[in-house]
């Protein structure tokens, strides 16, 4: 994604410190994401892209009124970084249910489900004696949360609004977004335009009204990660995400 990112992913010992800041670190912790390592390609790259879209969002809501004290620029780039292990508790989940070409039955969505639980164990563990303990409660937090709803019609807890940490909302946005331009075992992409007024359709819904107005402001620089993010990938993707 980033002309400096490593084109070779270093693996390193869970529980092992990571590096905070850079192309480099978010790599570290995308595959630490993998636990054992295993992380794809595609993990990876939803990692990466998920990771420059909160920075880009929480950037957006620094000096917001509602955010004032808690989104600060330290804040914005620990979350450029704690963002990467939002999914860490898929690790713990069989890997065929991950990538099931077809919808999930009830009962696969209920495990697919416990993934933010198991991440935030899964984190602790990772980052534990990590000397910066704002980043480690804040990846703990992100794993945790990413799946709230501002309606409190999300998991795993049916937190609402604010109770919802704002790391977790801002992860939210980012991670819908990026699934809904991905392609996926069981579905192709979506066009920016079309993934677009899915977010805006969400406002005061699913997510947070201040979160999607960051969004749309900030829309120029989410197309640019997300036209440059699949501009390596194949042309084909390159082409939907510009239509
Ligand atoms: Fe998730
Ligand atoms: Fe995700």
């Amino acid at each position: 994604m980033q002309d400096d990112a490593p084109r070779v992913i270093r693996i390193r010992p869970v529980g092992r410190p990571v590096g905070l800041t850079g192309p480099a670190a978010r790599a570290d912790w995308a595959a630490a994401a993998g636990e054992g390592g295993d992380a794809d390609a595609e993990t990876i790259g939803h990692v990466e892209r998920v990771c420059a879209y909160a920075e880009v969002l929480a950037r957006r809501l620094v000096g917001h009124r509602r955010f004032r004290g808690t989104v600060t620029e330290a804040f914005v780039r620990r979350l450029g970084v704690a963002a990467a292990l939002h999914d860490a508790g898929k690790a713990a989940l069989p890997p065929a249910l991950l990538r099931k070409p077809a919808r999930l039955t009830p009962a696969e969505i209920v495990i697919i489900r416990r993934h933010p639980t198991l991440g935030a164990a899964a984190v602790e563990r990772l980052l534990a004696g990590h000397p910066d303990a704002a980043l480690r409660a804040m990846a703990a937090e992100v794993a945790l949360t990413h799946h709230e709803r501002w309606d409190g019609d999300g998991y795993p807890h049916g937190l609402v609004g604010d109770a919802i940490p704002i790391s977790g909302r801002i992860v939210a946005v980012a991670d819908v977004y990026d699934a809904l331009t991905s392609a996926r075992a069981y579905k192709p992409a979506l066009p920016h335009a079309a993934a677009r007024a899915e977010i805006m359709a969400g406002r005061g819904t699913h997510f947070d009204p201040a979160v999607v107005d960051a969004f749309a402001a900030a829309e120029p620089a989410i197309l640019g990660i997300a036209a440059a993010a699949v501009a390596s990938i194949t042309g084909r993707d390159a082409v939907r995400i510009a239509a």
